[in-house]
């Protein structure tokens, strides 16, 4: 599997252990992607990096420029996305620091340019999203964290919400019986968008907090980033043997 991006989440602002090789400011039909795209040497592989929330974690969800991040990736021959994302736990077995590797999507965003389907049509598009997930790079995650000993949640709906706020109990609970097993607000329309495009698409996921209503604590940002520091320990150990194995 070559021609590999990653996409940092929140935690993931910077890759340490990459060893910067270049980095290249990218322009695009729809604007300017989220920081400049970095290609460097991560475990002896050549890989492609881009923080999602910019290198100084300034862009919220919601502003992201999801269609010029995944546009610049395409730009620069990215076949396949590994997508970290920080996510809230609705499943009782995704605890704090609990990664997950979700296999469906339901889209509660609205008001993001989501498709590069709107100019110059020769005919309709619509793309098939049944399964939005690369099934092969999936198996390649799941394989990785095998290896590195990480227990990973294989499979779950991944519910994309608009944030920036948390949800309420009751959206979650919602979410909950929507069949949704994780909450994040960065998963749409980055996942479909990569489809659009033809590049195969996974999440990371790495629960935080648990979803409101799911446990008796706050949810506050301190608890997050304590939990966020301790779970990114294990995803760069996961994509440290992704990059062994792909
Ligand atoms: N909800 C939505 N997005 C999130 C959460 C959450 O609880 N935690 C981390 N990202």
């Amino acid at each position: 599997m070559q021609d590999i991006a990653i996409i940092g989440g929140t935690g993931l602002a910077s890759f340490p252990g990459l060893k910067i090789i270049r980095k290249e400011v990218v322009r695009t039909p729809y604007g300017s992607p989220s920081g400049p795209v970095t290609f460097g040497d991560y475990c002896g592989k050549q890989i492609i990096f881009l923080p999602r929330h910019g290198s100084h974690h300034t862009i919220p969800p919601h502003m992201v420029n999801y269609r010029a991040n995944i546009w610049a990736l395409h730009d620069k021959g990215v076949k396949h996305i590994v997508a970290v994302a920080a996510v809230g736990g609705i499943h009782q077995d995704i605890e704090p620091t609990r990664i997950v590797i979700p296999d469906q999507i339901i889209d509660y965003t609205y008001g993001r340019p989501h498709t590069y389907f709107e100019k110059d049509l020769s005919q309709v598009q619509h793309i098939d999203f049944s399964t939005p997930y690369d099934q092969a790079l999936r198996d390649k995650l799941i394989k990785a964290a095998e290896l590195a000993n990480i227990n990973v949640f294989k499979g779950g709906v991944y519910g994309a919400t608009q944030g920036p706020r948390l949800e309420t109990t009751a959206e979650i609970n919602k979410l909950e019986r929507d069949g949704c097993d994780v909450v994040g607000m960065t998963g749409m329309p980055e996942a479909a968008l990569a489809r659009e495009l033809e590049m195969g698409y996974a999440h990371c996921a790495m629960s935080v907090n648990w979803a409101a209503g799911r446990s008796e604590e706050l949810i506050t940002l301190d608890s997050i980033r304590e939990c966020t520091e301790v779970g990114m320990e294990k995803v760069r150990a996961l994509l440290a043997k992704l990059v062994e194995i792909v």
